[in-house]
């Protein structure tokens, strides 16, 4: 494992190893034993787009392992005066230790991983957001203790976030089924990866019967504004609510990304029923990076 940039590039072993380095982490954190891990190392966090999870996360972690984090907006370097990816990428390898971006396509992370020669962390792109889809799996795993045999469903849009949970389920051994409206399913590398772990229905009440966990995302992602009328219209029935929740298992978990749209893509009812999980998912960002980091960077 050199990089983090799509969860299809994990295997199952290499996830089951992130978990529990993560698991391992948040103990000791909560338990005040220091972990300085990445004493002496900095990490450049390059943000094209918003973020307050990510980019705190990010920074709150590399000072607990004991390293430093830089918050580089993409507006302030010299790449928005058009200096290419590939040369930022030679001079942060003078500099910095390891490289954590959030942008639009995937194939500039790859690009980074391949020109930088440091450590990449996919901190979102258009096709996947892989921090999001660990932190997934560590809080499902936390409350059923195991993740083989799961069944999970995902309601919405077929988005960055869709496809990295997928794909993150599917390689744990879960079963996965997604309610989207048409043309709005998962990446195609995902349906293939996934294959007859992955169901697609266009009827949400099929897709939540029995799950295990449910799981939700904005009907409109970073970049996507001027669709907004559109997927509003587009995405009305694919709402997760109390009706929906009566399908699921009794015992099922709610999670969600966030930021959350209450109203839209979840009731405010059942987001706050859930919230204690949803607030898990989000702390768990920063215990399953550290160990991403530390994995990647430690040496
Ligand atoms: N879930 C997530 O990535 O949140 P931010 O956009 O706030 O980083
Ligand atoms: N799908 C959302 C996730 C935000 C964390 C987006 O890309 O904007």
């Amino acid at each position: 494992m050199k990089n983090l940039l799509k969860m299809s590039d994990l295997t199952r072993e290499d996830i089951n190893l992130i978990l529990n380095k993560a698991d391992q982490l948040k103990f000791e954190h909560k338990n005040g034993i220091e972990h300085r891990l990445l004493a002496g190392k900095t990490l450049a966090m390059i943000f094209n787009k918003s973020s307050t999870r990510t980019r705190v996360s990010f920074e709150a972690g590399m000072y607990q392992l004991g390293g430093h984090a830089l918050f580089l907006s993409s507006a302030d370097l010299q790449i928005s005066r058009g200096e290419p990816l590939e040369d930022t990428a030679r001079v942060l390898f003078r500099y910095v230790d390891g490289i954590m971006i959030r942008t639009f396509a995937q194939q500039e992370v790859e690009d980074l991983a391949l020109h930088s020669g440091l450590p990449v962390v996919n901190g979102l792109t258009d096709y996947a957001h892989p921090c999001q889809s660990l932190a997934n799996l560590m809080t499902v795993r936390e409350n059923f203790a195991y993740l083989e045999g799961l069944k999970a469903c995902y309601i919405g849009d077929g988005n960055n976030v869709c496809n990295s949970f997928v794909v993150g389920c599917v390689i744990s051994g879960m079963t996965v089924t997604v309610a989207c409206p048409e043309g709005y399913e998962p990446h195609p590398d995902v349906l293939k990866l996934a294959g007859d772990k992955l169901t697609i229905t266009r009827d949400p009440k099929e897709a939540a019967l029995g799950a295990d966990v449910v799981y939700t995302d904005v009907w409109m992602s970073m970049g996507q504004e001027e669709e907004a009328r559109t997927r509003k219209e587009v995405f009305g029935n694919y709402q997760v609510n109390s009706e929906l929740m009566k399908l699921a298992s009794k015992d099922a978990i709610v999670l969600h990304c966030l930021p959350a749209h209450r109203g839209e893509e979840i009731t405010a009812e059942v987001f706050d029923a859930h919230a204690g999980v949803i607030f898990d998912e989000a702390e768990n960002r920063l215990h399953a990076q550290k160990a991403v980091l530390a994995i990647l960077m430690g040496g």
